[in-house]
């Protein structure tokens, strides 16, 4: 085994043939309780069930629920010592959830809550070793999502739920993502459209006198310093002026750093390689753009894009828009042969809005990964934008695609 991120021998073969998987359509904004009671009432009693959030899909379980969570592992091929996240639809059962809740936390989630935000608390002993992987911390969110919190209100239990894709994979953002990875080993899939932000939560240890992002997302260090007046971590090296707020705090100081541990394992990847075209500024990173895909076009790869439109346009050769391809690829009959020759594109285009946009990219990231793996790319070469605010998110997890992928291939030399 490469990574521990495969599922281990003795997961896989206690994962009983395929199930059948019912997918609910639900309105995103006002979801019928009607709908939604099967797989809350499956959740409730130890089932799993998969449901949108502002973030990405979750796959949850009942969180007090030890087997129910143990399966969660099963279903995703999860490494074991990679904690989940504590889903609430509000903060009224908290305190039977964590040991005490320290006043920075109660701050940032009156800022920030319900949305994007997970705070790592210290745990009580309801919450079950498997959902914290043994350690003294439980990961706490509430999202905003009217299906997420409906289903959690429905259920009557808190649910405990990663991102609902097989482990190393993109998270899900749209409902089709989710069946790709878990159809006929879950039960329910909630389907309520594409999700708002497209990345997952901020996580931010809050444990500590400092709050310490160790996830970056849609809320950033910022943001967070904003209402905290200081911030350490992921995406807060580029403010001006932390370090100096933060006498006691030294990031060399390994003892000191808190991490989740789930950054530790290859993320994000989709099948294709990723390369990233990241100079400063839209010119230079056309240009980059144009001689990564030259040379790519030297090799007999089919190439996908995920750039704004902007740069796009100026690039050479015939291209085709990825969504259009995706329309076209199920019940169309194939064209005749002379028509396919001429009309092969040189390359597919993803673009995720007309202007270099960490907030538009990063909504459309994981999409644009699973739409042009569908084609069949061998490769995606996708734009790199500033480490700044949401760009540092955006770059989280474009250089873990691009970056996982390098360290398998140099395991595999
Ligand atoms: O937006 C999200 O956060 C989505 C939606 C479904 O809510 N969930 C999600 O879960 O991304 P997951 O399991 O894919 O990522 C959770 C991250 C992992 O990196 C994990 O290691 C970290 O949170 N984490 C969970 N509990 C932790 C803890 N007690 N201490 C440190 N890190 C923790
Ligand atoms: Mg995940």
């Amino acid at each position: 085994m490469k990574n521990g991120d495969e599922v281990p021998e003795n997961q896989e073969s206690r994962i009983t043939g395929p199930i059948r998987t019912e997918v609910i359509i639900v309105n995103p904004l006002h979801p019928d309780d009607r709908l939604l009671l099967p797989a809350a009432l499956a959740l409730r009693h130890g089932e799993l069930a998969a449901f949108p959030t502002e973030t990405v899909y979750g796959l949850g379980a009942n969180a007090l629920d030890r087997q129910a969570v143990a399966r969660i592992f099963v279903v995703k091929g999860r490494p074991q010592d990679n904690p989940l996240i504590v889903h609430l639809a509000d903060l009224d059962h908290l305190t039977e959830l964590v040991d005490h809740l320290p006043s920075l936390a109660a701050e940032l989630f009156a800022a920030f809550s319900p949305g994007p935000l997970t705070l790592v608390l210290p745990r009580s002993k309801r919450i079950p070793d498997q959902v914290t992987a043994g350690l003294d911390t439980v990961a706490i969110r509430l999202p905003s999502h009217p299906v997420a919190r409906r289903l959690i209100q429905l259920a009557g239990v808190p649910l405990a739920a990663p991102s609902a894709n097989r482990s190393g994979r993109p998270s899900p953002t749209r409902a089709w993502h989710v069946s790709q990875d878990l159809e006929g080993l879950i039960p329910f899939i909630v389907d309520g459209g594409a999700c708002q932000f497209g990345l997952e939560s901020t996580v931010v240890d809050v444990t500590g006198k400092i709050p310490v992002i160790l996830r970056p997302g849609s809320i950033t260090a910022s943001d967070i310093r904003r209402v905290a007046g200081c911030v350490a971590g992921a995406g807060a090296e580029n403010l001006s002026g932390h370090s100096a707020e933060m006498p006691d705090y030294n990031p060399e100081n390994e003892d000191q750093v808190p991490r989740a541990p789930g950054m530790k394992y290859r993320h994000y990847a989709p099948q294709a390689r990723v390369v990233l075209a990241q100079a400063s500024g839209l010119t230079a990173r056309l240009a980059e753009m144009k001689s990564l895909l030259a040379a790519w076009q030297r090799q007999p790869a089919k190439i996908g894009i995920f750039a704004c439109r902007n740069l796009i346009s100026e690039l050479p050769g015939r291209q085709a828009d990825a969504r259009d391809e995706m329309l076209a690829i199920k019940p169309t009959p194939a064209p005749p042969a002379e028509k396919r020759e001429t009309d092969t594109p040189d390359y597919y285009c993803f673009s995720y809005g007309d202007e270099p946009d960490p907030e538009t990219a990063a909504n459309a990231l994981f999409h644009a990964m699973r739409s042009l793996d569908k084609l069949g790319v061998a490769v995606i070469l996708a734009e790199g934008l500033p480490d700044e605010g949401l760009g540092a998110a955006y770059m989280n997890r474009l250089r873990k695609a691009a970056g996982s992928q390098e360290q398998d291939r140099k395991s595999e030399d």
